[in-house]
């Protein structure tokens, strides 16, 4: 049975531009945010307090949070690798962080820079700091149906990961496709084990659309109980640490499936739209999303 209602958590404004060639302007980022808290939505991702070095796109992450305006009722969280990000991101007012390992050695090298044993390490004292600061953490593992460099990932690998930032206390993990490579089928085998270690309204899915499986593979995660969805305004999006991963699946696209099933979201899918056409026309790009292409409008 599918779930009554789902939680979207807006990623564009990090996952989606962090990856963008030439520099967004932090005013056309707040602009994003501020359209995107109009629409509904009840979790947007922010920005990241990662190396500029790593990130150039989110170096500005200290004018961004403190230029939106917060919508009372919507969470702004950001990325935090280490104590260093997180000390940061909690002096530029952040109420909520994430933390972002992988299931995949090598993914976690070149993204973070250290291994995944070694990352966890580092996330269970941005664990301490947020408990002593009363800051929610979500967790995410990249790579859980494939790596850029690792190729397959074993499902029993993503679920030990996702279990052991459940046991440091995420209230929330988040599960990456970072390369888009999944299917209906790798999907329900991967969620299978994971749910086994992490109860299911703990978990959400979070689907990078290359190869077109995104859609499919989220109803699936519906299916087995899922009710937490990321996405990316547009269709925005890709990784810096894994080439040609395009972008997460369209927010739009997600919400038009989710109202057509009957499943509440509490987005304006018109609002949403207008966020959408308003990035698209500075970045100067068409839109990912197939419901922002269609003209045939019921
Ligand atoms: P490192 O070089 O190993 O760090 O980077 P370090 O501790 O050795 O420090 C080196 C320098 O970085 C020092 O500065 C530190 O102060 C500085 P220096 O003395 O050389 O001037 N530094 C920092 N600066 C700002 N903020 C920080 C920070 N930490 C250290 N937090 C590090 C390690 C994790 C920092 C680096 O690898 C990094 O920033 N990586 C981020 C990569 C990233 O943002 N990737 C994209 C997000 S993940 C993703 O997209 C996947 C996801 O969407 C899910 C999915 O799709 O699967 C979430
Ligand atoms: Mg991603």
């Amino acid at each position: 049975t599918l779930p009554e209602r789902v939680k979207i958590v807006e990623v564009g404004p990090r996952d989606g531009l962090q990856n963008e060639k030439t520099l967004v302007p932090t005013e056309t980022k707040i602009q994003l945010i501020d359209l995107l808290s109009e629409s509904g939505l009840p979790v947007i991702e922010a920005t990241s307090f990662v190396s500029p070095k790593w990130v150039p796109q989110m170096a500005d992450q200290v004018e961004v949070m403190k230029g939106i305006c917060r919508k009372p009722g919507v969470t702004y969280p950001v990325l935090t690798p280490n104590l260093k990000g997180f000390q940061a991101a909690l002096t530029a007012g952040a109420k909520e962080v994430a933390i972002f390992g992988a299931a995949s050695e090598l993914f976690s090298k070149k993204n973070i820079n250290c291994s995944v044993d070694e990352s966890l390490l580092r996330f269970e004292e941005v664990m301490e700091a947020a408990r002593e600061a009363c800051v929610p953490v979500r967790g995410y593992v990249s790579c859980v149906l494939g790596c850029p460099y690792e190729g397959k990932v074993a499902p029993e690998k993503v679920a030990h990961v996702a279990k052991r930032l459940y046991s440091m206390g995420c209230y929330e993990i988040s599960l990456g496709d970072t390369i888009g490579v999944g299917t209906p089928g790798s999907m329900s085998q991967m969620l299978a084990a994971v749910t086994r270690e992490v109860p299911l309204n703990a978990l959400a899915v979070h689907c990078h659309d290359t190869y077109g499986q995104a859609l499919a593979n989220i109803l699936v995660a519906l299916q087995m109980g899922i009710s937490v969805v990321d996405s990316s305004v547009a269709g925005l999006g890709g990784c810096p640490y894994a080439q040609g991963a395009s972008g997460n699946v369209a927010t739009e696209d997600v919400v038009y499936m989710l109202h057509g099933l009957g499943i509440q979201t509490g987005v304006d899918m018109s609002k949403l739209m207008n966020a959408g056409a308003f990035i698209c026309r500075i970045l100067n790009r068409k839109t990912n999303s197939k419901v922002a292409q269609a003209s045939c409008k019921l």
